[in-house]
């Protein structure tokens, strides 16, 4: 039976890059190596446009029943003066809460052909592989009250609300684990305990879940600390499972250690299915919409071609052909291709087309 993808394209070079990947899914289905259904929605500005709206209902029903979504890049200076609750980035958030989305899979990798690119010495970030697991549907970024009110008296008061109930870190953390054992076997929970009660019950839930897996190392790191140790010497971390908030700092010092935030790939999962065992997914690059870029053919389609090998790793079981395209984007760079923003001295400066031909010639 067909697998049914649902691409969101996006703003900016969320159209171009995603182009790639559509290129991918064609060749994958031509070759007899998958069978995917895809259709296509919009999401962010574009659907503002279209729809008033950060995603219509109609994309949401889409998104609901598909086997996996896809999606681009969202925002753009054009709609930096729209309404707070339809700006770009509130269809962005609707999907991850919608489909209950918790687990956020951050890997930074480092590609041994960009080490000298890091902002760090080749030394330090040579062979990283860390994987932030972020919490998606919780913390500050849903917690209510999120308000300003006036006070009255040419004051204003605004308020956000960091909240967690200890099933949504039971169920983070034992993601956390569950991967460590597939890689390093060492999981750092990372929180603000001296500060923040949510942070206290953080690190009980985190201790709890450790207890059930005895052959997975297990540390706590305040996040503060957690960030610095991540310019200082990267090369500790293995898994690093945290909240909402320090999830998504945390995860940009990570991914710029890589060389580039544009190389990076990531994964939104929800709970598996109790009959089915099927998780929603979704999946989508690291970096943003890029619209100083857009319309330019220049775009890195890495990430987004990594996500969409995350797709078939996470959400189809495709182990092998996960595996082929990574080593397919491994081997473009060794071969001396780049896109504009990695680009090296005695490198070929490639279009983002001509890159997403190369991956599939590699294949
Ligand atoms: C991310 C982004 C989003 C976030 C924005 C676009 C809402 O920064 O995915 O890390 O803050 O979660
Ligand atoms: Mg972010």
């Amino acid at each position: 039976m067909a697998h049914k993808l649902f691409l969101l394209p996006g703003d900016g070079i969320g159209t171009e890059i995603m182009a790639e990947v559509e290129t991918l899914i064609a060749h994958l289905n031509a070759e007899g190596l998958t069978d995917f259904e895809t259709d296509t929605g919009l999401v962010g500005g574009s659907a503002y446009d279209a729809y008033g709206v950060a995603i219509s209902d109609a994309d949401m029903e889409k998104a609901l029943a598909a086997d996996a979504v896809i999606f681009g890049a969202v925002g753009g200076p054009k709609w930096d003066n729209v309404a707070y609750d339809v700006r770009p980035e509130a269809g962005l958030l609707r999907l991850r809460k919608d489909l209950k989305l918790f687990a956020n899979l951050r890997p930074a990798i480092c590609y041994p052909a960009l080490a000298d690119a890091s902002s760090l010495k080749r030394e330090l970030v040579e062979g990283l592989d860390i994987l932030i697991v972020r919490e998606l549907t919780g913390g500050v970024y849903f917690g209510e009250p999120k308000e300003i009110t006036d006070l009255g008296n040419g004051q204003k008061r605004a308020v956000d609300t960091q909240v967690y109930e200890s099933y949504e870190i039971d169920r983070i953390c034992r993601v956390a684990f569950d991967l460590a054992g597939t890689r390093r076997k060492l999981v750092h929970s990372s929180d603000k305990k001296n500060v923040m009660k949510s942070g206290v019950l953080w690190d009980e839930i985190a201790h709890q879940v450790a207890k059930d897996y005895p052959d997975i190392t297990f540390k706590h790191i305040l996040a503060d600390n957690c960030a610095m140790q991540l310019v200082r010497n990267p090369k500790q971390f293995d898994v690093i499972v945290t909240d909402n908030l320090f999830g998504d700092i945390l995860s940009d010092a990570a991914a710029m250690l890589t060389g580039s935030l544009g190389m990076l790939p990531s994964a939104s999962l929800g709970a598996p299915d109790p009959v089915t065992g099927k998780r929603k997914a979704l999946y989508e690059p690291v970096h943003g919409s890029a619209p100083d870029i857009a319309g330019k053919g220049v775009a890195n389609p890495i990430a987004m071609i990594a996500s969409f090998a995350m797709a078939l790793r996470y959400s189809f079981g495709m182990v092998e052909l996960a595996d082929r395209v990574e080593a397919a984007i491994a081997g473009v760079l060794d071969a001396g291709l780049r896109s504009a923003d990695i680009m090296q001295e005695g490198c070929r400066q490639v279009s983002t087309d001509e890159m997403g031909a190369a991956i599939i010639a590699r294949l």
